[in-house]
This record gives C-alpha cells, structure tokens and sequence, in this order.
C-alpha cells in the first residue's frame, strides 16, 4: 500500500490485495485486545485529533475506541467548537492542529477539503468521509466483516461473489470505496440498483469493468437481488440535495423487511449497511422486523470497525505489533 506520509485518504492507494490482507491480518490479531483479553499500551503517549466536520456517531466512536484501546488519548473538534465557524482555514486548521496530535482522522462536507488540509498537515491523516468523495476505512471493516460472515481468512477466496449495492449510489461515500476496493478481486458481479439519477459515477463503473468485473446496473429492487450473496442496503443522502423536494422522490424508495428477504433473496443471502438506517421513513432502508435474523450483520459490521480502525493506526503510526 502506497501510504505516502502514512495517510490513509482513499482506496486508490491500494493496488493489490496482498496490502489489504496485511491490513487485516494485523486487525485479527488485534481482536484480543478489543475483545479485552489482552491490554495494550501500543500508542501510550499519542494523540489522535478527530476533526468532525459532519455528523458522525459510529467512524468517531469507533476511531477513538479503537485509539484508547491502544493506550492513546483522543482530542475531538467539531464544526460547532472549531475557529472554522470564525472563518479560519483548513490550511490553517491542518497546520495547527499537526502541532496538537500524532494523527488525525479528518470527516468534512467537501470532497477537495481533504487535500487542502493534508497539504498542511504534518502528521499522517486519515480520512474519515470526505463529501461524496470516499470513507476507505468504512470499505476496509465492510470487506473484513463479509469475509468473517462466510469464515473465511483469505480475501481472494471471497469470489465467486455477486453483491447487490442498492440506494443512493452518486452520494454514497461508502459504496465507492467498497466496490473499487473489492474490483480488486476481479470477478465479481456487482449489480447496482439505484434510481437513474443516483446511478454510481460512471469512472467507478468503468474502473470495476477494467479490473475484469461484471456490472449490471438496474432500477429494481426485486429483480437485482435475485441470487446475490451480499445485500448492501444505504441510505438516501439527504444532505446532499439541493432541496428537500429533490430529496423526497427517493425516500424511502429501497427499503427490505423480512417479508421482501423471505420472498426475493436466497437464504444466504448476508445483508449489509455502513448505518445510520433512516428511522424516521415509514420504511426505513431496513426493516427492523429483520433485526434478530441471523443474517442481518449491520452490527457485527460497526464493531468490526474497532479491530481495523487498530489496524490502520498502526501502519498510519508505523507501528510495529
Ligand atoms: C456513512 C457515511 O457517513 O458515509 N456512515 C458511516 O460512516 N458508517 C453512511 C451514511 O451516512 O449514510
């Protein structure tokens, strides 16, 4: 992995599958310690900065658990406490706050505030969802948890695989880092189901059909799930719209209840979210009468986020476990 400066801003610094691997490697050995069976104090002495531009309950959460499990300190700011609201830069602020931390995990509105920001930072920057650019460590715990709901170890064995992506495929930060992560299998069948003005930006599509990837691209939920081995349901990105109008012609439009799992997808099928679902839809994206079926792994997935958040502190630290 090309982890220029140690930050970590986007899949593309991913080349292969052997980087991913020793990524997850390294988050197995660190379940002990997550799972409280082995103290570390691996970071003692560090500092992570959670700069939170954006709302934010489980990435923060989880990135500061996942620092404090390893002995280290967190400081936060969010857009409400930061000099930001007084017109200061994000030059200024990643200058500054390198002064402050030994890393820190950056989640703002704007796809570019990435860069401008890590171009003054001087401490590695991990980054924590920028607009509807990328969450690289959201796709990482995705493919860490799709691999631990079929037992398996090795992320080559994960193909044969069709994965349904389904909902707010132009906004959704996280689909696009999970489906160019996992093109790096080749052979996959990702079927995209969204309404045609959400579709999935069209360079992603094309990088998943170069790295020898079948794509089918639909509109219909019934039809698209059919025979797909991974479901993975998200939200319509209300904050992304102009208006609430434009918005509200999609809310709601994909929803699954155990009734709709029962009737189209195959008993196997593993059904996914990065969260939050939308409670307050009549439907949300999932419903909650599937909350105890034992496919549903939305939550193992947010607590798989602890052990890879470790993870890629370490490598971000160059750290040596
Ligand atoms: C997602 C995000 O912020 O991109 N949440 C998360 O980090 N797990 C998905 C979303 O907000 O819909």
């Amino acid at each position: 992995m090309n982890l220029k400066n140690q930050h970590l801003l986007s899949i593309d610094q991913f080349s292969s599958l052997a980087e991913v691997e020793k990524i997850f490697k390294l988050a197995r050995k660190l379940e002990a310690v997550y799972q409280r069976k082995e103290p570390s104090c691996l970071l003692q002495g560090k500092i992570l900065a959670n700069l939170f531009f954006e709302p934010s309950t489980r990435t923060r959460m989880s990135f500061t658990s996942a620092f404090q499990l390893l002995g280290g300190s967190v400081i936060d700011v969010t857009e409400t406490n930061s000099s930001i609201m007084k017109g200061e830069s994000l030059f200024d602020m990643g200058r500054t706050m390198s002064a402050y931390a030994d890393v820190i995990v950056m989640r703002h509105p704007e796809v570019q505030a990435l860069q401008e920001f890590v171009a003054a930072a001087q401490v590695p920057v991990i980054n924590g969802g920028n607009g509807i650019g990328e969450h690289p460590t959201q796709a990482l715990l995705d493919v860490y948890t799709l691999l631990k709901e079929r037992g398996e170890r090795n992320v080559e064995k994960i193909k044969p695989l069709t994965i349904a992506m389904v909902g707010d495929l132009k906004h959704g930060r996280t689909v696009h880092s999970l489906s160019k992560l996992l093109s790096l299998c080749g052979h996959i069948t990702f079927k995209l189901i969204s309404p045609k003005a959400l579709k999935m930006p069209s360079s992603i599509v094309k990088l998943l059909v170069e790295r020898g990837n079948r794509v089918v691209e639909t509109e219909s939920l019934n039809k698209g799930v059919e025979g797909v081995d991974v479901l993975y349901m998200t939200r319509i990105q209300e904050e992304r719209f102009a208006t609430k109008k434009a918005y509200q012609q999609f809310a709601g439009k994909y929803a699954i209840d155990l009734a709709f799992y029962k009737k189209y997808c195959s008993p196997h099928t593993i059904i996914m979210h990065p969260m939050p679902r939308n409670s307050r839809l009549a439907k949300p994206e999932i419903s909650a009468d599937l909350n105890d079926h034992p496919n549903l792994a939305i939550f193992r997935q947010a607590q798989n986020g602890v052990p890879i958040r470790m993870a890629v502190f370490c490598f971000s630290l160059q750290m040596s476990v």
